[in-house]
């Protein structure tokens, strides 16, 4: 191994621990004494509690405590609605937790939690989202910025188009559905409180809980080494682990609170379903001259949560009028939140398909209509480029997938009962960038540790972390340690927003520059303690950048549909990305991979919908959610053009971890089309909607 490990195809460090069972979860710390949690939910979609019976429940072996909002210890008002778990009455949607049994095994917990008699005042609940719906409004603000961009006169552009494409596209309810689930084991001693969790940012975690629970952070450790899996359900503290701290102190023992399958879509976030309608004029040459992409989303009652799936319109096309706008009907559902390419990935693929249709309508080229309506700067707001490779990934991708021979009439290949199409889209998501610290250490021996709060969600992060520090150090790779997962290491940002080896790499090659710099100052080894160097890259990460900033890609894809089954099979699927320098090949392919895996079950199976009679969401575990298995995706290929951008941060990266979602949908859904003649506009591309 040389110097130059940024880029290479390193190999998880934990990989062994994790295929032989040596990694711990969070559900996993037997301390002496433990005892286990299993939550009550609501079975009214809205109205409040008016008694629990706990009588039943606690007459069962094994049974130590039943916790209602009438007696669970009190929390100070927390900022984020959703923990504010069994402090009130009040039922905001089904559910949500209103009691939680604590007992000596799950089991024990199960058993009570199901003879817990709970009664309620229902109220009239909505959870169905119509466009059009009465109590819809415009919200000030998405995740991004502003909920409404607009220039130009996009109406009156509109209406004057040579050629329009005028499409309402549907993405249903998706959960996250991490392998697994969110968990915690809590556990006091006097008012220190400890905390194993599965989260995306332990950091914040610590912090949320000394808000609620009025502790100094100082008395609160929060571990989360290992973490099956987040894809933003766990990007914010969960009511898993108030409940096993409440569930902690209240009966002096440490408490384990796995979270129910079936139970966690209510409580742990999910994509909030969208209704968009697009609408794109051009000229007969397929210059767009108006883009209009305005969605309508739902939130709960308990906070305002808002799709963003319209902001990809204000980087993706050059027009001279855009309208990008967002409308949210709060209802009685479970708080949507995050998930993976949280707006990219259901805005692109009604964007995506909305160009496909209009490449359809003038007879050109989707490839070819694309790369004509490239921008010269950020159509939203007018600012360059840092770096924009998507003619180059939508060129390259074509010529790897065999573009140039397809024939573009639909229903041209079939074979027996099997029509045959491809189909193209393309990829963005932004480059987030947040401030960490990072700790490096040179020791005696040559080697050398590297210190941050970072998560390891399953994406080598560790290791990644690992290559920055031996390439800012100039050591081989084997001599690089990285501690990351625990509170008292330095503070750093979470995993998410595809932000996380941005952001952590970004202090850990500030702290290993200056490192190498004050070791190449003296002779002799570093004393035995060691040599420290702390780095904080507040006031550099978080510094507004003159340039938009964005990864791109494209996606082909060649599906076979079944016309007397109905069913849809992806035969192949091709992403090509370029998002500024990939640090290590191997985990990188498999963010670029499990993201289009995503994308896949997105377009094909993926599917929930909120029960309008009871309130609650009808797929709720992965017997009725249908996640892809490996049968599912039998050709899948991702790779990366070298893109070299000097704006981003000292290791030149755009974030991955999203990106591979957002566009695959709509290249199968482009390909369904393509084979079928059929525009099928609703997703999941499911037999019963083909037939
Ligand atoms: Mo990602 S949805 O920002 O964890």
């Amino acid at each position: 191994m040389t110097a130059t490990a940024l880029g290479a195809p390193a190999e998880r460090r934990e990989g062994r621990q994790k295929v032989s069972g040596g990694a711990r979860y969070a559900a996993e710390y037997t301390l002496p004494g433990r005892a286990h949690a299993w939550p009550v939910p609501a079975t009214v979609a809205h109205g409040r509690v008016t008694g629990v019976d706990t009588a039943a429940a606690l007459a069962l072996p094994g049974v130590l405590a039943v916790l209602t909002p009438g007696d669970a210890p009190r929390l100070a008002t927390p900022e984020d609605a959703t923990l504010a778990v069994l402090q009130s009455p009040d039922v905001p949607h089904r559910g949500w937790p209103v009691a939680l049994a604590v007992a000596e095994t799950p089991e024990a917990a199960r058993a009570a939690a199901r003879a817990v008699r709970v009664d309620y005042a229902g109220a009239p609940h909505d959870v169905t989202l119509t466009e059009g719906h009465p109590d819809a409004y415009a919200p000030e603000e998405v995740s991004s910025g502003a909920a409404h961009v607009e220039h130009g006169d996009p109406e009156a552009a509109f209406a004057a188009a040579e050629v329009r494409v005028d499409a309402v596209y549907r993405v249903p309810p998706l959960h996250n559905h991490p392998m697994e689930p969110h968990a915690s084991t809590a556990h006091w001693d006097g008012d220190r409180l400890t905390v194993y969790t599965s989260s995306q940012g332990g950091t914040t975690v610590r912090s949320v809980l000394a808000q609620l629970f009025e502790l100094d952070e100082d008395r609160i450790t929060v571990e989360a080494e290992h973490v099956g899996g987040g894809f933003g359900s766990k990007g914010t503290p969960r009511p898993d682990v108030v409940l096993a701290a409440l569930a902690a102190r209240h009966t002096g023992r440490p408490v384990t609170l796995a979270y129910p399958r079936r139970d966690l879509p209510a409580v742990v976030g999910h994509r909030a379903p969208t209704v968009q309608r697009l609408r794109l004029g051009a000229d007969r040459d397929g210059r767009l001259t108006a883009v209009l992409h305005e969605v309508t989303t739902h939130t709960s009652h308990v906070k305002e949560f808002v799709e963003q799936a319209a902001v990809v319109s204000r980087v993706m096309y050059a027009t001279p009028a855009l309208r990008s706008a967002h409308h949210v009907v709060p209802l009685d559902v479970p708080s949507p939140s995050w998930m993976r390419a949280p707006g990219e990935a259901p805005g692109m693929y009604a964007l995506e398909s909305a160009v496909d249709e209009l490449a359809h309508a003038l007879g050109t080229d989707p490839v070819d209509l694309r790369v004509r309506n490239e921008p010269g700067s950020e159509p939203g707001t007018g600012r360059p480029f840092s770096s924009r490779h998507l003619v180059e990934c939508l060129r390259e991708g074509a010529r790897r997938f065999g573009w140039a021979g397809r024939d573009p009439r639909p229903r041209s290949r079939r074979e027996g009962p099997l029509l045959i199409g491809t189909g193209v889209a393309a990829a963005t998501y932004p480059v987030q960038v947040a401030p960490s610290t990072a700790t490096a250490q040179a020791l005696p021996d040559g080697t050398f540790t590297i210190r941050l709060n970072a998560a390891d969600i399953g994406t080598g992060a560790r290791t990644v972390l690992a290559q920055v520090a031996a390439d800012a150090l100039g050591v081989p790779l084997d001599r690089v340690r990285t501690e990351v997962g625990r509170s008292e290491l330095p503070p750093a940002p979470l995993a998410g927003g595809s932000s996380g080896t941005a952001s952590w790499g970004w202090a850990v090659h500030e702290a290993c520059a200056e490192l190498a710099a004050r070791l190449a100052a003296h002779t002799g080894p570093p004393p035995a303690e060691g040599v420290e160097v702390r780095a904080d890259t507040t006031g550099k990460a978080d510094a507004e950048s003159p340039y938009a900033r964005h990864a791109f890609g494209a996606h082909f894809a060649e599906t076979a549909v079944d016309t007397v089954t109905g069913e849809v099979r992806v035969r192949r699927l091709l992403g090509i990305f370029a998002a500024g320098r990939i640090l290590n090949a191997r985990t990188g392919r498999s963010q670029f991979t499990g993201g289009m895996t995503m994308g896949l079950g997105m377009a094909l199976t993926e599917h929930s919908s909120l029960d309008p009679a009871f309130g609650d969401f009808t797929e709720s575990d992965l017997a009725a959610y249908h996640v892809p298995a490996h049968a599912d995706v039998p050709d899948i290929e991702a790779d990366w053009i070298e893109e070299d951008d000097p704006h981003l941060n000292p290791m030149g990266s755009k974030g991955i971890g999203e990106i591979g979602i957002v566009g695959t949908a709509a290249a199968i859904g482009n390909a369904v089309h393509h084979a079928t003649g059929v525009r099928f506009r609703e997703l999941p591309l499911t037999p019963d909607r083909i037939l």
